[in-house]
């Protein structure tokens, strides 16, 4: 067994400021992706200790967090983004025993999460309300406040970069927050929760309740002191979510994934495209929300394209996340039972490439060889589905018109690539394309935390990063004063 070295307790919940044991006293495994071993035990959360999660929270918006001025609450954030980043490299190794990344994508993971206490820890004093030209005899004015406390249900692939994302950002507008991390992925929330505590966020800020998705999440999801619920995961839960927030009629940002494209033309520069190309399959194992998946190519250069994306394939190295290959395993044996259900059929298309699993990658971990799949229907379900895995497909287009057709041809809508060397096209096909983001000849623009992020269609709604995700974590509230 692998011995994990933490600097926190794994089996305790973290509520009112205080470190206690799950109110059932029953706890899950923690298992490691690059072995399958069980490397420890987390708590297992349900509803009593989200009961207690959300009182705490009340009561920390009463007490002194609700009293915490705006420049201090920006104080503290930053003093969190020091001390994450002091543990850059711990936390990257937690996060690669956990999940089964790669050292080095894990630790660009911790790198993200201080970059985004950084930008909202700067960001806490600099949101302001406007004055209102009215009536003779009226002042009005707004004012952005806090919903009060805020759910957080998010996934197992980018545990730090999600709480970076949407619990750092609700922090900021004086929110309270109450954390479900992803049963297979608790320790860095924890890890988190351990920082915010040393850089003293006052009590009932921020509580962290481990747990499984159908006990804890439901129980989050469904409390009625919730004033506000951000989920990333499946579109399935994003559902049960959403009908569970109107019934409280509370406001949801959810992120549902996607199946984003890359549309490559004729003119495009392949030498810049093609990493980016080959990366945003890969990356993470292809476990990521923004993971492009379908490479649309213009048929004069399709199969110079394939064959130079197979020769990437071909050299992709996979194994434990320790070892820090290109690619590591996939979080469970569930997932990659998933993503070997999609390759078992693949409905008249064909391998391309595929990469390489090392020799001597531990028989119990949940490896899977990347794999380029060329010659499938832009409706089969390879080119439809969301895969969460490192499989890619290559689809031929004839013209502009249909690359953007095809594109926008799925039921999500999340992100998109054009690479194109004609300025003119890369901007008209931006603004015909149906997705949050779109990046023109690049891809994901180095995640960049100052970038807002979201769906259209299925891939869900609201916006996180940026600015934009202090708007969505507030309320606006009118004053109009008559003074005569
Ligand atoms: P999931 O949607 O079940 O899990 C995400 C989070 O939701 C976890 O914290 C989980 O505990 C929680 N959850 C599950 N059931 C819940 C419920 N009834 N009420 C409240 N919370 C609940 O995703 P899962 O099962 O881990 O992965 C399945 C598929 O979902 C993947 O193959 C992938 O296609 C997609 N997915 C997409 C993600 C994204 O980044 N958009 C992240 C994770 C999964
Ligand atoms: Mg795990």
């Amino acid at each position: 067994m692998t011995k994990l070295d933490l600097f926190f307790d794994p089996t305790r919940c973290f509520i009112g400021g205080k470190w206690v044991a799950p109110a059932g006293g029953e706890y899950l495994p923690i298992e490691n992706p690059s072995t399958g071993e069980t490397i420890g035990e987390i708590a297992r959360g349900q509803a009593a200790d989200v009961e207690a999660a959300v009182a705490a929270a009340q009561a920390g918006l009463a007490g002194a967090w609700g009293k915490t001025p705006a420049f201090e609450r920006g104080r503290i954030l930053t003093r969190m983004g020091q001390a994450v980043l002091a543990r850059v490299d711990e936390l990257a190794r937690i996060e690669a025993m956990d999940v089964g990344k790669p050292l080095k994508q894990a630790r660009a993971d911790a790198v993200a999460l201080a970059r985004y206490l950084e930008f909202y820890g700067g960001a806490c004093d600099k949101i302001m309300g406007e004055t209102i030209p009215y009536l003779d005899g009226y002042t009005v004015y707004t004012l952005r406040e806090p919903h009060g406390v805020t759910g957080h249900i998010i996934p197992w692939n980018y545990p730090m970069q999600i709480i970076g994302r949407s619990v750092t950002a609700a922090l900021a507008m004086g929110n309270a927050a109450v954390l479900k991390p992803a049963e297979e992925a608790c320790l860095t929330a924890i890890a988190f929760a351990k920082i915010a505590e040393e850089a003293g966020l006052p009590a009932g800020a921020l509580n962290v309740v481990p747990g499984l998705g159908e006990e804890a999440g439901a129980a989050l999801t469904a409390h009625p002191g919730v004033n506000h619920i951000s989920f990333t995961g499946s579109l399935a839960v994003g559902e049960l979510i959403q009908r569970a927030a109107a019934k409280n009629v509370i406001p949801v940002t959810l992120e549902l994934g996607g199946k984003s494209p890359q549309l490559v033309f004729e003119d495009a520069d392949l030498d810049r495209a093609l990493p980016f190309l080959v990366n945003a399959g890969i990356q993470n194992a292809g476990q990521t929300c923004s993971a492009s998946s379908r490479i649309l190519v213009h048929r004069s250069i399709h199969d110079q394209v394939l064959e130079r994306m197979a020769e990437r394939y071909r050299a992709l190295r996979v194994g434990p996340a320790i070892d820090d290959l290109d690619v590591g395993p996939l979080v469970s044996g569930r997932q990659q039972e998933i993503v070997g259900e999609f390759l078992s059929d693949l409905g008249g298309g064909e391998i391309a490439a595929r990469g390489e699993v090392v020799s001597g990658a531990p028989t119990g971990g949940h490896y899977l060889a990347p794999a380029l799949v060329s010659g499938v229907k832009p409706d089969n379900r390879l080119a439809q589905d969301e895969i969460f895995g490192p499989v890619q497909v290559v689809i031929p287009f004839d013209d502009e018109a249909e690359a953007v057709a095809t594109a926008n041809g799925t039921e999500f809508g999340l992100v998109a690539g054009v690479w194109s060397r004609d300025g003119g096209r890369t901007m008209r096909v931006a603004k015909a394309i149906r997705t949050g983001q779109v990046f023109l000849n690049n891809y994901g623009a180095g995640g960049g935390v100052e970038l807002p992020f979201g769906g259209v269609g299925k891939s869900g709604h609201g916006r996180e990063k940026g600015f934009e995700a202090l708007y969505g974590f507030s309320v606006l509230k009118t004053v109009a004063a008559w003074h005569g």
